[in-house]
């Protein structure tokens, strides 16, 4: 019988996207088993909800940057995730720009969901760029995670309609619905393929 593609999630916020792949695999649509979840801040709501989910969730120390990490605290992070046997990496919100040594750890196996059609829109609050240059579409993007800022090559995009009446906050809240489509459909695809190239 084939196992459950591994995950390790990395998120810093309320890990909206982290349920969402939780309920496809509590749902048997998604055959992946989420391994550990590990966030830089310790009241977030991803390790509250990895409790909920019973997922074993780790807190790491943030270190002196506001938005990378210290390579010591990298590889504390790549030595948890390949303890708990992870296969893929997904960062669901992790606000910190991931550099050496954790990608050399997982080399093509870490994916990032992002706020919008990439390339378009790169950065931070992307739903607010994309309002603010008149857009009427944009949506959200899952790619894999390079050295390149939210630039790794793309694995799927979902689009988004930009109302004439959106404020940031309801922009974002219907780019979040698609990203909960997009990131457990992405996944899905990912474990076809790795059990595939093992058969
Ligand atoms: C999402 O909008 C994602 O695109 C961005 O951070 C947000 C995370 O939301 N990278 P959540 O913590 O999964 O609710």
């Amino acid at each position: 019988m084939r196992r459950p593609l591994r995950l390790g999630v990395l998120g810093s916020g309320k890990g909206s996207n982290f349920r969402a792949i939780m309920e496809e695999i509590v749902g048997s649509r998604l055959d992946a088993e989420v391994r550990i979840v590990i966030s830089d801040v310790e009241d977030s709501g991803i390790l509250s909800l990895a409790r909920d989910f019973q997922v074993p969730g780790l807190y790491v120390r943030p270190g002196r940057f506001r938005t990378k990490l210290e390579p010591e605290i990298e590889e504390d992070i790549a030595r948890l995730l390949l303890e708990a046997d992870v296969e893929l990496v997904v960062l669901a919100g992790f606000m910190r720009i991931v550099k050496q040594p954790l990608l050399e750890a997982f080399p093509r196996k870490m994916i990032n969901i992002h706020p919008s059609l990439l390339p378009r829109f790169p950065g931070l609050e992307a739903w607010k760029q994309a309002l603010a240059a008149g857009e009427k579409v944009t949506g959200c993007t899952v790619h894999y995670v390079d050295a390149a800022v939210d630039a790794g090559d793309i694995l799927g995009k979902e689009t988004v309609p930009i109302l004439s009446d959106d404020t940031p906050e309801s922009l974002h809240a219907r780019i979040q619905e698609s990203e909960h489509r997009l990131l457990p459909a992405v996944i899905a695809g990912i474990a076809e393929e790795f059990r595939g190239a093992e058969t």
